[in-house]
């Protein structure tokens, strides 16, 4: 859904240290391309967590990559009111492009989303941005697209 999030995946994870098999929730996955990504080409067991897709569709579409049921899970959540799992969860979060997305709670990242990765876990974060700050005069082509406030 977003700009280029099998590169993001790939190099948030370049150099991580997670065995085949872990348990890593792509949250704010959208359709679900880089859960595919982590399923098919790192192995791990991972959890597609999203608010606006369908986790139906993200299925079929897991189906159709190949990748099998028990590899990875689609879940519609809403991440900002915490996950529906059980604290220590996870080994890893990885997160493209959606991070944002989440409120702008300062308490969010320790009390919504910590509590349900294990100790000496990992979170991979992945926000695209501008080059230079633009806010002072947004450009028009933007302001097609997204209201100040996106933007900000
Ligand atoms: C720009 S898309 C990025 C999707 C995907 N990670 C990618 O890079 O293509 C932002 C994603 O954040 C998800 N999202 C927004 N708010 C959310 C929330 N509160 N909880 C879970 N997911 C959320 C949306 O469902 C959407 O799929």
């Amino acid at each position: 859904m977003g700009p280029n999030p099998l590169k993001f995946c790939e190099e948030l994870l370049c150099g991580a240290d997670l065995a085949k098999g872990s348990r890593v929730c792509d949250l704010g996955s959208g359709s679900g391309i880089t859960s595919v990504m982590l399923a098919r080409e790192y192995g791990f067991d991972v959890y597609a967590v999203d608010l606006w897709s369908d986790p139906a569709e993200n299925r079929a579409f897991f189906r159709r990559m190949g990748v099998p049921d028990g590899q990875i899970h689609p879940v519609k959540a809403d991440a900002a009111e915490g996950l529906p799992f059980e604290q220590q969860f996870f080994d890893a979060v990885v997160s493209i492009d959606s991070y944002n997305y989440f409120r702008r709670d300062p308490r969010y990242l320790g009390e919504k989303l910590l509590p349900y990765v294990k100790p000496g876990g990992r979170i991979y974060l992945s926000i695209p941005g501008m080059v230079r700050d633009c806010h002072d005069a947004l450009p028009a082509c933007l302001l097609a697209s997204w209201t100040p406030e996106q933007l900000e």
